[in-house]
């Protein structure tokens, strides 16, 4: 409890006093990631709060949160045993779930093998590409046509409900070796339950914190339960046509080669942990749940800043003009002659910091850090956007400016910058698809601004302030467009 003795030589925990059975919940307002930024500044890198009636450390500073997730990264990469995550995947996610042992170990890098044979492995097509350059170039070439159609026929659209949809059936080609059409009404259903779900999943939710609340009949509570089922069956169903059609000699994409693992090899060959069917064919839920809705925000918050940028749009596209050209598609291997763009896109996670707190951490031992007693198994926040805001850190944190990644001459990023910048957490539980979601963002974004020109009506009255949730987005809004050339489909 709050009063509790600590081990000699170290400190209690600082924080704000917490009031009976509610603790400091009020405190965390609309926005947790703004109060609990205002909250370092009073108590420091290290600070407990009470969220309901349980301690919650909050971590900020980088240093501080290095020195956690870094050199104690064996004690920092539990999971909390939240009331929302044991709703999620059955309670067997390999993201969300509280198991951080052998069998977690395991599962993660299946996951990371999975990717690389799927994603990163060269295309068989294309000469001097990745697979998943390859499914995002289809992707993208769909959704420039599909723009140039909604503007056709309606001048103005909202992005977002396309983007979302191109960028999940690249996930989608990976794991399931299928894509579906922009109005296929069953995936929309699926892929527009992310709001929802990130809005019950983002760190703070009382109900995580509060008992009574998980027993009082809630209409979000329910929705998200619901929420899960449905995200489930729909994948439940792709799995069992793969059991049906499986061929171990044609392994055709993530589930099929998870199906294989889970025939041949249950025993992983860096541990003795024997790992259920279940257990290695969920993964393919995590990765398909992790690898949509992340990129599709980032899209959607790069597209924003561009039509209210429209001068650091003009330098993307001369950038692009000028490295590639118009005759060919931008490629991954691009990117390192395409510093402003890239300066761009780190400026776009870094401002928006639109996944504000990693996901939950919990510690597995009791420890110091900072000289503060720190006891196992506490629910610990780390708050990534109060690094990416921290004035110490960087000049005018407020300020939309790609040129603070770029060296003086304005020709190579500048490293030491682009180490500050906290998007995919740190440590054991660093995001598994980094490489795919920077990918990503960078292939859809040239290739749309490569062809497209990005405007919005009324600049003025577009509302930039996000919904808080696990993963923040902007109130949806209608950008127009106009062909820059017309490119054909060649490649
Ligand atoms: C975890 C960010 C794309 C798969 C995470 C975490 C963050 C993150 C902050 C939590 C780290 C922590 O808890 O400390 C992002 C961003 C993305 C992105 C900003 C895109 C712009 C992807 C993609 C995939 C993916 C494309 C899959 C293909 C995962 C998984 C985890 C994770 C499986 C859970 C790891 C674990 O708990 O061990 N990501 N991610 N992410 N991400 Fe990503």
């Amino acid at each position: 409890s709050y009063s509790q003795r600590v081990p000699p030589g170290t400190k209690r925990m600082p924080g704000p006093f917490p009031l009976p059975l509610i603790g400091n919940t009020l405190s965390l307002s609309k926005n947790p990631h703004l109060s609990l930024t205002k909250m370092s500044e009073v108590y420091g890198d290290v600070l407990q709060i009470q969220i309901g009636t349980k301690p919650v450390l909050v971590l900020s500073g980088l240093e501080t949160i290095r020195e956690a997730l870094i050199k104690q990264g064996e004690v920092f990469m539990g999971r909390p045993d939240l009331f929302t995550f044991r709703l999620i995947g059955d309670g067997q996610s390999l993201t969300f779930s509280q198991d951080s042992g052998e069998v977690w170990k395991a599962r993660r890098r299946l996951a990371h093998n999975a990717l690389k044979t799927f994603a990163i492995a060269p295309s068989l097509t294309y000469s001097s590409t990745s697979l998943v350059e390859e499914h995002i170039c289809r992707e993208a070439d769909y959704l420039v046509r599909k723009f140039q159609q909604l503007i056709e026929e309606q001048g103005e659209f909202d992005p977002y409900r396309y983007v979302v949809v191109s960028v999940a059936n690249v996930i989608c080609a990976m794991c399931f070796g299928r894509r579906y059409n922009h109005d296929d009404q069953n995936f929309l259903d699926i892929v527009n339950l992310t709001d929802e779900f990130g809005a019950a999943a983002a760190s703070g939710n009382p109900a995580d914190f509060i008992p009574i609340l998980q027993y009082l009949p809630s209409r979000a509570m329910n929705r998200f339960v619901d929420i899960n089922k449905k995200f489930m069956n729909f994948i439940q169903k792709i799995v069992h046509e793969h059991y049906q059609t499986y061929d171990k000699n044609a392994v055709r994409d993530i589930t099929d080669s998870l199906i294989q693992h889970s025939q041949e090899r249950k025993v992983d060959e860096n541990s003795n942990v024997q790992l259920s069917d279940k257990q290695i064919i969920n993964i393919v839920n995590d990765l398909f749940g992790a690898g949509f809705d992340t990129v599709t925000t980032a899209l959607s918050w790069s597209l924003t800043y561009l039509v209210v940028n429209p001068k650091i749009q003009d330098k993307i596209q001369n950038e692009l003009d000028q490295v590639i050209g118009r005759e060919r598609r931008p490629k991954l291997s691009d990117r390192s002659q395409l510093p402003y763009t890239e300066a761009f896109i780190l400026e776009m996670f870094r401002h928006s910091s639109f996944l504000p707190f990693t996901i939950p951490h919990c510690t597995t031992s009791d420890t110091v850090l900072n000289g503060c007693f720190i006891p196992k198994g506490i629910c610990v926040l780390i708050n990534q956007w109060q690094v990416n805001h921290d004035p110490k850190l960087w000049k005018d944190p407020f300020k939309f400016s790609p040129e603070r990644f770029l060296n003086e001459d304005g020709l190579s990023l500048n490293k030491t910058e682009m180490e500050k910048a906290l998007i995919f957490g740190l440590g054991k539980r660093r995001c598994v698809g980094e490489a795919i979601g920077r990918a990503e963002v960078f292939l859809f974004l040239t290739t749309m601004l490569q062809q497209m020109q990005f405007s919005i009506q009324d600049v003025e009255k577009l509302d930039m302030s996000p919904q808080y949730g696990l993963t923040m987005k902007l109130k949806r809004h209608h950008v127009t467009a106009r062909l820059r050339f017309s490119m054909m489909a060649t490649q």
